[in-house]
């Protein structure tokens, strides 16, 4: 069995599906597996011209690649099935590739109902805390009680132990920076675990990971109630180029520049092989390549060359990617 990690280093919104779809071109997979998080992530991607946001099924879909929910998720059966309504209409077999493991759980109208007014966290306000609670209570309902997921069910333990060689791609959600246990700042988190362990989790072999591929860009963003967002004036600007808004709830992403320390500790918590750096061309369009540490010292490199030099000294051993999507993907 062999396994390929893409994991947001960041705090999500990184463009992690395009990655996922070159790995896809390079590689042939059995499965895509999301292993965590629900309908807070907003996956964008353009399929026939035309711009797909999908929020639960992985992107394997538009590969014709088995796309698998994986048991460390949360699913929300009506948005689960809104979903597959609209993909249906874009790509053939579609309900065929679809799966969900049969013990995933589930988002309840009650978890989304007490999360209608929440504001301390920012959540995305998809009832993603309360099915993570009731899961480790013990109260939580799994994707085998409900009996129109039956079509969709499998046991993900079965379908990956059924081949010798069978090969996994995980499309990582959310980010470091929001991980449960590794936020960077307690309570601004998400409920799930976003690093290698968290897809781990799922029942994946660690003795099955090939390569664990870390995803950036270079300059971080984040949504949620934190104050996040500093005074410099090229922080709208990016928002504005770079169209930083969120894909599930149309919020303003807050923008700072890239805190070095934290890209650090997400590589090494996470052990990646190598790192992506997406969106390139909107710092390169703006001209401004600063990054910052950790206590807030801002460093200015002045040029995308000495930008590249740092981030290759910084991670000596690590194959660095830079990516300079077409704009305001
Ligand atoms: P929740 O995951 O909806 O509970 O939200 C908790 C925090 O994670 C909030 O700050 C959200 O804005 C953030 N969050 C959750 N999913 C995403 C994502 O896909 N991208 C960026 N931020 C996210």
């Amino acid at each position: 069995m062999k396994t390929d990690i893409v994991i947001d280093l960041s705090y999500g919104d990184c463009a992690k599906t395009k990655v996922t779809l070159d790995y896809l071109k390079r590689n042939k997979y059995d499965c895509v597996a999301r292993v965590s998080g629900g309908s807070n992530c907003g996956h964008s991607t353009y399929h026939g011209g035309k711009k797909v946001v999908t929020h639960l099924i992985p992107c394997g879909i538009f590969k014709q690649t088995k796309s698998i929910i994986g048991p460390g998720c949360v699913v929300n059966v009506k948005k689960f099935f809104k979903e597959i309504d609209e993909l249906t209409k874009l790509v053939t077999n579609c309900t065929d590739l679809i799966k969900i493991s049969y013990n995933t759980h589930i988002v309840t109208e009650a978890h989304i109902e007490e999360e209608i007014n929440e504001s301390a966290v920012g959540t995305t306000r998809q009832g993603i805390g309360g099915a993570y609670r009731d899961k480790v209570a013990r109260v939580g309902i799994r994707a085998e009680s409900i009996p129109e997921l039956k079509p969709f069910l499998i046991d993900f333990h079965e379908e990956i132990f059924s081949k010798p060689d069978y090969q996994i791609l995980v499309e990582g959600a959310q980010g470091f920076g929001l991980d449960i246990d590794h936020c960077k700042v307690w309570k601004y988190c998400t409920s799930s675990s976003c690093t290698v362990a968290g897809a781990l989790l799922n029942g994946i072999p660690h003795s099955s990971v090939r390569e664990v591929v870390g995803v950036i860009k270079p300059y971080e963003t984040y949504v949620g109630a934190l104050d996040f967002e500093g005074n410099d004036p090229i922080f709208p600007k990016i928002r504005e180029i770079a169209k930083e808004f969120g894909e599930t709830t149309g919020r303003p992403r807050k923008i700072n520049f890239l805190c070095i320390d934290d890209v650090l500790k997400a590589a090494r918590i996470n052990s990646i092989n190598t790192l992506v750096v997406n969106k390139m061309d909107i710092l390169q369009e703006i001209g401004v390549w600063k990054v910052r540490s950790a206590a807030g010292t801002i460093t200015d490199l002045h040029t995308e060359e000495n930008f590249k030099s740092f981030l290759a000294e910084l991670f000596p051993n690590i194959e660095i990617i830079y990516s300079y999507s077409p704009k305001h993907i």
